[in-house]
């Protein structure tokens, strides 16, 4: 059987191995990117289904329209604009089968075989392989704790110039690392950005689960010259089954991607765009948030404090104000993938940071997800993680 060429591009199996840790019953999972199942609100997802098909069931079962349910990118538009002070019109929002669609048809839209596409090093695995699959350069640019490093930037857009064809950017509580981007990065990041005719690709995927009151506003917020694409998700923040999400971007470019969405699955599910409207209508999804959110920065205080305590004190990680991830740097010369084989015979599994690197060149790193485990669980697994990583550092 003869293949397309982009499948090749995504044959290199260490880019898989998030997806390939096994996760049998007994496993203390670190590894995870979703928030724990435990949080999904059935009772009030049951509701609104029901609902929804005693009230508009033969409109609910059919195809939808190709850019989603109006009621739902009305409701989107409000939270947008009251959140983050975004203005976007109803037909500057599309609703997309989860934001990973939105990533697809924006290599799709932008992104010929060969072109540059600009990247956070490390980054969202999902993302990169998404690229990787239009056949795009991938260049990674440095990231520090305030945001992705100005000056690296700079050189890539004067070494690529005009071959850039898309950035890729995840400001808030990005993952896997969980830093968020200083509001002087942002505003630095958008300046440099608007010498340059090229699209942003801002994924919000974790933008809603902060721990603190205060939230940066995004990079779209800044956007003096159309150049930002905006994705969000209720994957994060409800539940990711549902598969439905956002993307948003001025109407010129929206034209665009109405075609793309058409060609790639003519509309998103209408019956769970039509719940989900439902329940934002009729439940408060705020309440919800705060809820998880209250839940995830107790486990994450509970992991950071093991942290801190028990393991050698040559681990460094930043403390995350929000998302579902901690980030631990080991010694430069050690590698979490070995340390993921340890822990992995103690039934405690995580991802190494290796994978979330376009070039799959730093091996130091490991990503903790905390948001699924009970405290007691988290307890449990990260002593066995201190014990196994203060043996490993001491060889
Ligand atoms: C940064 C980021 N963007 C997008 C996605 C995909 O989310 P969705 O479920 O909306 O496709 C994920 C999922 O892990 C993610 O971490």
């Amino acid at each position: 059987m003869k293949y397309a060429s982009r499948i090749e591009c995504l044959a290199d199996k260490s880019l898989l191995n998030a997806f390939e840790i096994p996760e049998t019953e007994d496993m203390i999972s670190f590894s995870a990117g979703f928030p724990s199942s435990e949080t999904y609100p059935l009772d009030a997802i049951k509701d609104s289904f029901i609902k929804v098909i005693e009230e508009s069931g033969k409109e609910a079962l059919s195809y939808g329209s190709t850019s989603g349910y109006a009621r739902l990118r009305e409701i989107i538009g409000s939270r947008l604009a009251e959140k983050f002070g975004l203005q976007y019109s109803l037909d500057e929002i599309i609703i997309t089968s989860g934001s990973q669609q939105g990533l697809d048809m924006s290599g799709m839209l932008f992104v010929n075989k060969g072109d540059v596409v600009l990247f956070e090093n490390p980054s969202y695995l999902g993302a990169v392989n998404s690229l990787r699959a239009h056949e795009a350069k991938l260049i990674a640019i440095d990231i520090d704790d305030e945001g992705i490093c100005i000056d690296s930037l700079r050189n890539a857009l004067e070494k690529y110039g005009e071959r850039v064809k898309m950035i890729y950017v995840n400001p808030d509580f990005q993952n896997p690392t969980g830093r968020s981007w200083s509001h002087n990065r942002r505003l630095e990041f958008m300046e440099t950005m608007s010498h340059y005719d090229i699209p942003i690709l801002e994924d919000a995927a974790y933008a809603e689960l902060s721990f603190e009151k205060k939230v940066e506003k995004p990079l779209a917020f800044y956007d003096k010259h159309d150049q930002v694409i905006y994705l969000g998700t209720f994957s994060k923040t409800f539940c990711p089954g549902l598969r439905v999400a956002w993307l948003c971007a001025p109407k010129h470019i929206m034209e665009k991607y109405l075609l793309l969405k058409n060609a790639a699955d003519l509309s998103s599910s209408a019956i769970a765009q039509r719940q989900m409207a439902y329940y934002l209508d009729h439940y408060s999804l705020d309440n919800h948030i705060e809820w998880i959110t209250g839940i995830y920065k107790k486990r994450k205080d509970i992991m950071a404090k093991i942290i801190d305590k028990k393991f050698p004190k040559t681990v460094c990680y930043k403390n995350p104000g929000g998302g579902l991830f901690i980030w631990l740097e080991l010694p430069a010369e050690k590698d979490g993938r070995e340390l993921l084989k340890r822990s992995l015979k103690r039934k405690v599994s995580f991802i190494p940071g290796t994978s979330f690197y376009p070039a799959g060149d730093r091996h130091n790193e490991i990503r903790l997800n905390f948001s699924n485990m009970k405290p007691e669980k988290i307890i449990e697994g990260m002593n066995i993680l201190a014990e196994i990583t203060s043996e490993y550092l001491e060889e």
